[in-house]
């Protein structure tokens, strides 16, 4: 070989030396990162701050970190419970999702810290819901005056008990409606699609109480276009936006979620701002006259008061239809349960009179029900919409960030023997055995959050549920359908709802 020759090979192969030195020092680097406790966020987090102290956590895939986990329909208050036991990090468990830094939580004592502290009062606010303004509603609003307001103006106005015993006319109405509409399917089908028949009633129930306005659903009209926006924004805000936790620029947001919430928001404000409009010079005054009335003092503009009332629709309608389709799957799994129900019900009221609010006080093991349903199938197992923490804080021993999500997996802590024997069978009678408060002050059981960012709409929610459930459980003797049973299999989406919609046989028991 000649010396021009060597040379030439000398010089490549210390490029190419060069150059694997390079590639070999990033792959530690990012193996390194992506092995530290919690993935690849707590990594580059702990690279430039020394403030952190270690949390137990898995480090997922690379770069990705869990961010599968939280992919459309995937269980991800089962898999994060799992991986809690496994890390042995019940109280404190740090992951990351791509860019974004994780706590959760699976733990009451740690869970209450971190539900009733002011450090955990704000939430993420996802780009799905910026884009369906969502970050004007109470729900996503930062934590501060405009919050507080609309927390104060829809306690007094929407949720508060004199609004709740005036609207209770209302709920006993759409009761006998589903009941009347169950009955029908069933005369001319032989079976009842309780899903949708729930999901139109829960729908009318909250617009009712919001617009003072009753929608008739056919085929085609109003409601059906008010019924498909729901679904719509529903799905949207329980999706994984990629975005979110990568900084991702516009042709790479391949979902088409960007493109989905335009729409809807253009949908969305052409029906809301009817609605407003049709209330005008009404006689009723309900909540958006409020809101209008309330506009000049506190100035709240037509575009937050349509995210405002927007999002009472959302957050009210799923919920009560998603959980009492659960309650009705069990009422069918367990006939003994049912007809115990039945009969208590049957010794309050009689056999020929309506169900009413001033009865559910005398109807202890319904509400017993609706607990162990809530225990058994929270609506919201990582309680539907996370925290954020505002500062830096400490959660027990732990450093947590300012920036940090916070999540409470209230499903494993209702699926922990160590907190209630025999956790999985379905048992309303232990709350006969012990009165457990489930509105957040006993955090064995807050299926609606607690502490300042409680559900507010969690009394409503309640008395709708509690009526309805006594009404259908009176009317009707509900079974399984012989060819399809009941399968409770689970599909996370905003919701914890039942993967396979309910589809059985109500029989008439009083006329
Ligand atoms: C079975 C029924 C319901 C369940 C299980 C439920 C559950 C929840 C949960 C878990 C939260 C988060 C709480 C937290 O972060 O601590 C929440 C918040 C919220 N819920 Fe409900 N909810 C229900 C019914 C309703 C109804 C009927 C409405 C209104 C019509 C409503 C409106 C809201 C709003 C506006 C928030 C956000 C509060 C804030 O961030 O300040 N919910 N709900």
């Amino acid at each position: 070989m000649s010396s021009e020759c060597n040379f030439l090979f000398v010089q490549s192969t210390s490029v190419l030396s060069f150059e694997l030195c390079v590639c070999l020092l990033l792959f530690i680097a990012v193996f390194g990162l992506w092995l530290t406790p919690g993935g690849l966020a707590w990594a580059l987090y702990r690279a430039h701050s020394r403030a952190a102290a270690s949390i137990p956590g898995p480090s997922g895939l690379p770069i990705v970190g869990l961010a599968l986990s939280f992919t459309h329909h995937s269980l991800t208050h089962r898999t994060l419970a799992r991986l809690s036991k496994a890390f042995k990090s019940k109280p404190l468990m740090a992951f990351s999702v791509g860019f974004t830094r994780f706590v959760v939580s699976g733990d009451r004592d740690t869970a209450r810290e971190i539900l009733s502290s002011s450090a955990f009062a704000d939430r993420p606010v996802k780009e799905t819901a910026r884009m369906l303004m969502f970050d004007r509603a109470m729900g996503f609003a930062p934590y501060g005056d405009y919050w507080r307001s609309l927390r104060r103006i829809s306690a007094v106005h929407l949720f508060g008990p004199r609004q709740l015993a005036r609207h209770g006319e209302v709920r006993r109405g759409i009761a006998r409606r589903v009941a009347a509409g169950a009955a029908a399917e069933m005369g001319r089908e032989g079976v009842v699609r309780v899903r949708s028949l729930l999901h139109l009633g829960s729908l009318n129930n909250v617009m009712m109480s919001v617009f003072g306005k009753w929608y008739e659903f056919g085929e085609s009209g109003e409601g059906l276009e008010l019924e498909f926006l729901v679904k719509e924004g529903y799905e949207l805000l329980g999706m994984l936006n990629w975005s979110d936790h990568f900084p991702l620029p516009g042709p790479f947001v391949w979902q088409g979620i960007r493109k989905r919430s335009m729409r809807l928001v253009e949908k969305e404000h052409r029906v809301k701002r009817a609605n407003m409009i049709h209330q005008e010079g009404d006689e009723s005054h309900d909540f958006v006259d409020v809101l209008l009335d309330l506009e000049k003092e506190s100035k709240l503009s037509d575009l937050e008061m349509i995210a405002v009332l927007w999002e009472m629709i959302f957050r009210g309608t799923d919920t009560v239809a998603i959980l009492l389709e659960w309650i009705l799957a069990r009422m069918i799994l367990h006939p003994e349960i049912q007809a115990k129900a039945q009969n208590e019900i049957d010794n309050a009221i009689g056999l020929n009179k309506m169900v009413a609010d001033s009865d559910l006080p005398n109807l202890p093991y319904i509400q017993a029900i609706v607990k162990e349903t809530l225990r058994l199938h929270p609506p919201g197992p990582l309680l539907s919409w996370a925290r954020l923490a505002i500062h830096d804080t400490h959660v027990g021993p732990h450093f947590v960030p300012a920036g940090t999500t916070a999540m409470v997996n209230m499903w494993a802590i209702t699926h922990d023997e160590g907190v209630w024997p025999e956790p999985e069978r379905f048992r309303p009678e232990r709350f006969l055995e012990e009165d457990v408060s489930i509105m957040g002050s006993d955090l064995r059981l807050a299926p609606f959050g607690s502490g300042r960012r409680v559900c507010p709409g969690k009394s409503m929610g309640l008395a709708t549920v509690q009526l309805w459930l006594a009404h259908l459980l009176h009317k009707f003797k509900w079974t399984a359908c012989a060819d399809r049973g009941v399968d409770l299999s689970e599909c996370l989406k905003l919701s914890l709802e039942m993967k396979q919609p309910l589809v059985c046989k109500a029989f008439p028991r009083i006329s």
